[in-house]
């Protein structure tokens, strides 16, 4: 099959079966189709539906997110995970007002310069905000192109890579480039899904090589499994029955500027009780649970400790006693606040018992 008749069969299946109501295909506004770019990188669709809009309600331009401090925009991204991009919006909000007066590049290689945007995230805003022809290659469209192709190696790997952004560029169309693109998503996150592909509803059935010789299942290859280590830490639950003390994690790393539960065991929460002018009235260790990071498998073990607060001491930098009320919608991690949510009603039903 010819590079033609790829796209132009992609094309076709994509007007007639691809996905033409999500709240960004409504736009040209590049600032809207950035957002939700940034945020479809690492969440879904269904997800990030309801994210996406309350952050424009919140930011309906990019002036008004280079303008606000960037804890409004953490909490708002609260839930999502992977908070670097959140950062990096910020940040790249700032540059484009600053540096280019508001409005972005139209070239996807000058749109790959700001911050937080790879090539092809930077292809995709080209595409569908300026129409301009450039292709894109994120997982998804890589799990198309090793079946269809049968590309045989690991797609993370530099020499697979740099082979797929060939065949990308090569198979893009002289025109629809908004279609082709929006195809090529649509069919990496609809029928050609990564464990049970819908084949026979696939416009490529006729020349994909996975299907032809029933690789699917190997096709793209594997990424070599490496093991990862396996860390622990407890959390200390410091709690007066409306309210539980929070530290601000450090601006890099791990949950970067967001809020947290502090780390520690019964030593540490004497010590923060002690601090934080408290009387201990009990402690007790509530199930452990395992939160998987990219790169390593936290164990944690919370505590939770009743406290009664004897004297009222201002919170230290970082620090800050949140009422149960905000659980919802402070800058938690999403691990943190499922565990905030049941510790409050738990205490919240003690309370009325
Ligand atoms: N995944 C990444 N970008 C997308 C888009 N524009 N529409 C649907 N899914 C996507």
């Amino acid at each position: 099959m010819s590079d033609d008749a790829f796209s132009a069969c992609l094309i076709r299946w994509q007007q007639k079966h691809g996905r033409h109501d999500l709240p960004w295909q409504q736009t040209r506004d590049a600032y809207r189709i950035w957002l939700a770019e940034i945020m479809l990188q690492q969440t879904q669709v269904s997800t990030v539906i309801p994210y996406y809009s309350r952050f424009l309600e919140r930011f309906p331009t990019i002036e008004a997110l280079a303008r606000s401090a960037l804890e409004p925009v953490l909490e708002l991204w609260a839930g999502l995970g992977y908070y670097a991009r959140a950062r990096n919006l910020h940040r790249c909000a700032q540059v484009i007002v600053t540096d280019c007066a508001g409005q972005f590049p139209k070239e996807a290689q000058a749109i790959a310069e700001l911050p937080g945007i790879g090539r092809s995230t930077a292809a995709a805003i080209s595409v569908f905000a300026f129409g301009q022809r450039a292709a894109i290659l994120d997982g998804n469209v890589k799990r198309v192109l090793a079946r269809c192709f049968g590309i045989e190696g690991f797609p993370g790997s530099a020499t697979t890579q740099k082979e797929m952004w060939r065949l990308a560029d090569a198979l893009l169309p002289a025109r629809n480039i908004g279609a082709y693109t929006q195809g090529l998503m649509d069919l990496g996150s609809t029928l050609c899904s990564r464990r049970k592909p819908f084949c026979n509803a696939c416009p490529m059935h006729e020349i994909c090589i996975a299907r032809r010789e029933g690789r699917q299942a190997e096709l793209p290859v594997a990424k070599p499994r490496k093991v990862l280590p396996e860390r622990e830490t407890g959390l200390l639950i410091l709690t007066d029955g409306n309210r539980v003390l929070l530290e601000r994690r450090p601006p890099a790393g791990i949950w970067g500027g967001l809020l947290t539960l502090p780390e520690g065991g019964v030593a540490e929460a004497r010590e923060l009780t002690r601090r934080y002018g408290c009387r201990l009235l009990a402690m007790q260790a509530l199930l452990p649970f395992r939160h998987t990071f990219s790169h390593f498998h936290l164990h944690i073990q919370p505590l939770l400790c009743r406290v009664e607060v004897k004297t009222r001491l201002v919170a230290e930098a970082g620090w800050q006693w949140l009422e149960y009320e905000a659980i919802e919608t402070a800058a938690l991690p999403a691990p943190i606040r499922f565990l905030l949510r049941t510790m409050a009603q738990r205490v919240g039903q003690e309370a009325q018992e």
